[in-house]
């Protein structure tokens, strides 16, 4: 194929790949300015001497290109250039990224940190999020058909699986069509019941590869226990074995869930960086004396202020007016927070965590409560709810424990119906207990999430409880 020129656009450079029923190469687009390189995949269908085949193939053909047409509008995934046919031969010509794959980055043999893999995860779910909401599963998502670009260092999603159904229509016709690399293909796709989360499989198991180095031929079917709980966040740990749970049903169902639990985790840790950083802690102490100081003058000397008081075990007495309105007119929310601690209102639509009111404390882990919303495609019960969120509690929470769980009426929400669990678990290395609250309206849920370290929990109760109750929702 060396020498040849295509269409009289493409001439072929070199070879780059030679499959059982396809071929890749270098090429050059010699009809435009400078030559720039492309990508030229030949595909070879099998049983060509069926005419019916031929014309199953051929009508595949053109509906796998008009999807990787559509598909090449994201920048992460290379531009379909052409696609015609040649003596019984499909050609999709696409735009060349220079960069490397990472089989290659693989075979240098260096792991990723778990600052790299959570990068590389995040990198690769929002391409997958766009090609899922096309309606297509890539179905072969491997190091191989991953690009790392040299321009940007971003991943570059390739060798769209669908498409191969061309070259074996034979099979297909009997309604079985088997397209994945074993090791990184789910047992439901092996048998022909390829789900969206096939590719969410795919993906964790290349995810634990590169951080830890085990060959894909030497990953167990479950490989849960297969990496060094001392250099994984045992939270990121439990992302990875959801992402590649042998039951697609135990799997995450979506790019979302697995993009907001990565969300979590990175708020975790960077919260636990905070307190464990020397440096941060040496800066927040420098900025507290020269900006808050003045300002907890004023509050001590404030008559109002009758909410801070430092010695345990007391119960804290509480006006109405040592307390902030938070209120977000987008969800419809009224809270009341007391005055001495720190309002965070975040506001972030995609992971739906509104607002953080915390107690500036120096404790393990902070004290404080999380206000979230999550939304719903179609409306949920309580219940339903309910056992979403306990199922999240005890995955993603190192030894959780559940001690108290049960329907309640919020002072302010009469007419809606509340659920509460008490639990307690490890963040990290340190033991939490939270009190957490969620109602739901339609398809919008609310949680509000009081937490703290176990032994400051009872403390800050009574405090939490009246935030809790102060909440308003119209
Ligand atoms: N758009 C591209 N830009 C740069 N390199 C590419 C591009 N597409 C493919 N390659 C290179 O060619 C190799 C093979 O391509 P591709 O993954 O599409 O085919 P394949 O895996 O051989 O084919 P198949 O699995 O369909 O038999 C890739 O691993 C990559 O190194
Ligand atoms: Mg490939």
């Amino acid at each position: 194929m060396q020498e040849t020129t295509l269409r009289g656009h493409y001439r072929i450079i070199q070879n780059l790949a030679r499959g059982g029923f396809s071929e890749t190469y270098l090429a050059k687009d010699i009809d435009l300015p400078g030559n720039p390189y492309c990508v030229v995949k030949l595909l070879k269908p099998m049983f060509m001497q069926h005419p019916q085949a031929w014309e199953t193939a051929a009508r595949l053909f053109e509906r796998e290109a008009q999807v990787l047409y559509r598909l090449g509008n994201h920048d992460q995934i290379p531009r379909l250039l052409a696609h015609f046919e040649e003596n019984q031969e499909f050609y999709l010509v696409q735009e060349y990224i220079a960069g490397n794959v990472l089989s290659k980055e693989f075979a240098s043999g260096q792991k990723w940190t778990q600052k790299q893999a959570i990068a590389f995860l995040q990198d690769v779910l929002k391409i997958l999020e766009f090609v899922h909401q096309e309606n297509v599963i890539h179905r072969d998502i491997k190091p191989a058909n991953l690009i790392r670009r040299h321009l940007d260092q971003k991943i570059v999603l390739i060798d769209f699986g669908a498409v191969k159904e061309i070259t074996n229509v034979m099979e297909n016709s009997q309604g079985v069509t088997r397209i994945g690399t074993h090791g990184f293909m789910p047992s439901e796709q092996e048998n022909g019941n390829t789900q969206f989360n096939s590719d969410i499989f795919a993906l964790g198991m290349t995810c634990i590869q590169g951080l830890t180095g085990v060959a894909l031929g030497s990953l167990p079917r479950n490989p849960d226990i297969i990496w060094n709980q001392q250099d994984v966040n045992p939270q990121f740990a439990a992302i990875l074995a959801k992402m590649v749970r042998h039951d697609y049903r135990q799997r995450f169902q979506s790019v979302g869930e697995v993009l907001l639990a990565l969300d979590k985790l990175e708020a975790s840790i960077n919260q636990q960086k905070w307190w464990q950083n020397p440096k941060a802690i040496a800066s927040a102490a420098l900025l507290s004396a020269v900006v808050l100081l003045p300002i907890a003058w004023r509050v001590v000397n404030s008559p109002k202020n009758e909410i801070i008081q430092s010695s345990r075990n007391t119960s804290r007495k509480i006006t109405a007016s040592s307390f902030e309105l938070y209120e977000n007119p987008d969800y419809n929310i009224k809270i009341n927070y007391p005055q001495s601690w720190h309002k965070n209102d975040i506001g972030d639509k995609t992971t739906g965590e509104l607002a953080r009111f915390s107690l500036p404390t120096n404790s393990s882990s902070p004290i404080e409560l999380i206000l979230e919303t999550q939304h719903f495609t179609k409306p949920v019960t309580l219940d339903e709810l309910t056992g979403l969120r306990v199922n999240e509690i005890t995955q993603f929470f190192t030894d959780a424990k559940i001690h108290e769980s049960y329907a309640t009426k919020l002072q302010n929400t009469p007419h809606t119906s509340a659920h509460v669990v008490v639990y307690s678990g490890k963040d990290d290395t340190v033991s939490v207990k939270r009190k957490a609250v969620w109602l739901v309206k339609n398809n919008q849920a609310y949680i509000i999430t009081y937490s703290a370290p176990e032994v400051d929990y009872d403390t800050y109760l009574n405090t939490a409880d009246t935030i809790i109750n102060s909440w308003q929702l119209h």
